[in-house]
């Protein structure tokens, strides 16, 4: 049997990377996998227990119309995972206002529908697991992407209010907060193989694990939020970063490697 048997868990960004991975991990669990993204999936995944539709998560109506869909397929939503972001490396006196306005109407904004979406739902029924994708730049200073470390402060304190709210209603939030992973995102913000390379050494070099993650050591700790496993856990934040938010490291690590503008 497994660990979340007869849930349903709708996926916000479940089309690539952290998403894609909890989805398959979401599903070798047993539960019953609604994804969505703005893309077509990168893999194709055979499972009688699983869907994926279009949705851009960073518009109201069809976030609300795919929402309203699986509950007039199902009747229930246990588990939501907001797992949509986009990352943005510029220090905050080169980023535009459009670029700031973009970066919160699609990392907070995504995670506020889906929530809002799902939330009434859960409360009716009186249980729920809401989990949110943060980033180790949701609980710590990092010199490189200012603006986007504060969309992923604000997901953390938009899923710790959440908990203080709904805990009495059976409702938990919590976050994952990711160190480095290797995803399409890490890869996509640099513009070569060689580049990739190079600020893999400086990722590394930062983080005490000496390594990046893997999409899947974050899905692992998503599944654990999202079963009954965890059920008195409740407002937390999970880092999955190979101890970076842990502390700092000694200097002369950094000195090695660190330069400013990188993670
Ligand atoms: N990879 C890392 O090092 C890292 C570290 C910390 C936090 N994160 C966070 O993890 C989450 C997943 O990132 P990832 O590394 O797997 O990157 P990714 O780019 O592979 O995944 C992000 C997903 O969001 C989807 N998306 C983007 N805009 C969307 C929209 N408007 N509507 C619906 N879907 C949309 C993308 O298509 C993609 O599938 C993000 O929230 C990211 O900020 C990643």
């Amino acid at each position: 049997m497994g660990r979340l048997a007869d849930k349903v868990a709708v996926v916000f960004g479940g089309a690539r990377g952290i998403g894609l991975a909890t989805v398959k991990e979401f599903l070798d669990e047993g539960a019953t996998v609604f994804a969505s993204d703005i893309r077509e999936p990168a893999e194709e995944i055979d499972h009688e227990s699983y869907s994926h539709v279009v949705v851009d998560a960073t518009d109201e109506t069809q976030v609300d119309e795919f929402v309203r869909g699986v509950l007039a397929k199902t009747g229930r939503i246990d588990v939501l995972f907001n797992n949509v972001g986009i990352h943005l490396g510029k220090p905050l006196a080169d980023t535009t206002l459009a670029e700031f306005d973009n970066i919160f109407a699609l990392n907070v904004r995504a995670a506020f529908l889906g929530t809002r979406a799902v939330l009434p739902h859960m409360i009716e029924r009186k249980t729920g697991s809401i989990i949110t994708t943060s980033s180790n730049g949701g609980v710590m200073g990092r010199p490189g992407d200012p603006v986007y470390n504060a969309t992923k402060h604000a997901l953390v304190g938009m899923t710790k209010s959440l908990a203080v709210a709904h805990a009495h209603q059976g409702i938990r939030a919590n976050t994952v907060n990711p160190g480095a992973i290797d995803t399409d995102m890490l890869r996509g913000t640099l513009s070569s193989p060689e580049e990739f390379e190079a600020k893999q050494h400086q990722l590394v070099a930062s983080t005490p694990a000496a390594r990046v993650g893997e999409a899947w050591e974050v899905a692992k700790a998503v599944v654990f939020l999202a079963s009954d496993e965890s059920r008195f856990i409740n407002g937390i934040v999970v880092p999955i970063d190979g101890a970076k938010a842990a502390g700092a490291l000694p200097g002369n690590r950094y000195s090695l490697d660190f330069e400013l503008g990188v993670q």
